[in-house]
């Protein structure tokens, strides 16, 4: 049976990456990312199926179709983070395992960013280390899935 991919998830604003505060988040894009992950994940034999959303009911949409369609969820949710409480219920619905990215370092920065809702989801919290945090997600993904899968 063919693995199922692991859907990379990505909220509002972060198709601007490169251009948006490139003093908080860099000047790589989405695009470069993509390619970071999609590298990484060849060399750990994981499949990955990479999305941007502005709008919550999509990536929602996208976390319920990752249910039964994938093997794990990475997700920057962006702003939504602090404020979705729908996120965090479908998180918790899909039954997979989550890892959760910021590119920035939520915590050194306004107090509205120090909760997010995703993270009472997550087996896992990456954040502060820009792209670099993604591709760590997909080692930690991988090591998810491969204890998962030993104890199912
Ligand atoms: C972000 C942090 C959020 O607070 C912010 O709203 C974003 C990006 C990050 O990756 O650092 O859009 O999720």
């Amino acid at each position: 049976m063919k693995t199922k991919p692991v859907f990379v998830l990505n909220g509002p604003t972060l198709n601007l990456l490169g251009k948006r505060e490139p003093h908080i988040y860099g000047r790589v894009t989405l695009k470069d990312i993509e390619k970071m992950v999609k590298a990484r994940a060849k060399e750990l034999s994981l499949g990955i199926d990479f999305r941007q959303s502005a709008r919550e009911g999509e990536l929602i949409e996208w976390i319920l179709e990752a249910r039964d369609k994938a093997s794990g969820i990475i997700i920057n949710a962006a702003a939504y983070s602090h404020t979705s409480i729908a996120i965090l219920d479908a998180l918790k619905a899909a039954e997979l395992p989550v890892i959760e990215v910021h590119l920035s370092n939520i915590y050194k920065r306004e107090a509205f960013r120090h909760h997010s809702h995703v993270s009472a989801a997550a087996d896992g919290v990456i954040v502060g280390f820009g792209a670099l945090g993604y591709v760590m997600a997909v080692d930690a993904m991988a090591a998810l899935c491969a204890s998962r899968s030993e104890t199912q």
